[in-house]
């Protein structure tokens, strides 16, 4: 595939890929040179139209773990402040000579637009568009449970809180399924989209029915920005409805892994004892998004005729 804009449009042959990919690339980690020159001479451009700290960071050192050039942009300081269109922008980056365009944008569709519309003969992949999708995050999120659960054949994941903003729930719903997981969608009324019932996922108000039942918890953050403030869930009520506390913590199995996306509102959908519990997984997460991110340019950028399914690195 030319670009990877939605975890539905990844098969299972290419997720596994990716996965065994970015387990092969993981290891770079531990070396003292964490360099391979896979992609060395071509040119990696991050644009970047809303805040990130993790998916734009770990964009960067997984292409410079590559070896390749990176350019950052982000909309703050830029010509867009002066009414620069995503067009023109897009022209811009491709006169300087891009080979990917790791896009996040405030608009859902936006990585499509520049995928479809001809401005760029890069790859592009969506870093997240709007409430739509956020693939990498999903592709890091699988890796994650592939690595302590192995198979995720029949495994249950249970995800959590806002569903309605959340791009992190719609790809990993689309991918955990592709990979043989049970998802349960759990929220209040309010925070679960319109269509829902089309995702193929259980969906459920009760957290703690849902709980003792999984093999991992992903914990949504609540979106505030993307609300009206006349709907702003008081985090008081929203902590003990839905909230992730040490007493919940306690109804999961042993084996069940705790994760967030991150950024987090400790005290809100987690508390502050459960996020830095030996159950949380949050940080091997961020770990594990630079190797995904090294294997998704890897396989988008090595060679001319690079092909998910098809290609896999030589062992560093
Ligand atoms: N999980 C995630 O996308 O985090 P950032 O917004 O910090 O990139």
């Amino acid at each position: 595939k030319r670009h990877l804009l939605s975890a539905g449009d990844l098969t299972r042959d290419d997720a596994e890929l990716v996965l065994r990919t970015a387990e092969e690339l993981r290891s770079l980690a531990d070396r003292p040179i964490k360099k391979l020159p896979a992609l060395r001479g071509r040119t990696v451009v991050n644009l970047f139209f809303e805040d990130s700290t993790r998916t734009r960071i770990s964009f960067e050192a997984a292409a410079k773990r590559l070896s390749a050039d990176v350019i950052n942009f982000s909309a703050k300081g830029s010509s867009l402040s002066k009414g620069e269109s995503l067009k023109d922008t897009a022209l811009t980056l491709e006169a300087m000579g891009a080979d990917a365009v790791v896009v996040r944008h405030w608009a859902s569709g936006a990585p499509h637009l520049l995928a479809n519309s001809g401005w760029v003969r890069s790859s592009v992949v969506n870093a997240g568009d709007g409430t739509h999708e956020h693939p990498t995050q999903a592709l890091l999120d699988a890796f994650t449970l592939w690595r302590h659960l192995g198979n995720l054949d029949g495994r249950r994941v249970a995800i959590v809180g806002d569903v309605l903003h959340s791009r992190v729930a719609r790809s990993n719903a689309l991918l955990l399924k592709t990979l043989g997981a049970e998802v349960t969608l759990v929220a209040p009324p309010t925070l679960l989209p319109v269509g829902v019932e089309n995702w193929d996922v259980e969906t459920s108000y009760d957290i703690d029915a849902v709980l003792p039942k999984a093999d991992a918890v992903m914990m949504l953050r609540v979106q505030r920005e993307r609300m009206n403030a006349a709907f702003f869930p008081s985090a008081r009520e929203y902590s003990r409805r839905y909230g992730l506390d040490g007493r919940r913590m306690g109804t999961l199995q042993d084996h069940t892994l705790v994760m967030h996306p991150g950024p987090m509102i400790r005290g809100m959908e987690i508390t502050a004892d459960v996020a830095d519990s030996d159950r949380s997984v949050i940080v091997e997460q961020v770990t594990n998004g630079v190797a995904v991110r090294m294997a998704v340019l890897y396989l988008l950028l090595s060679g001319n005729e690079s092909d998910f399914g098809r290609t896999a690195p030589a062992a560093p």
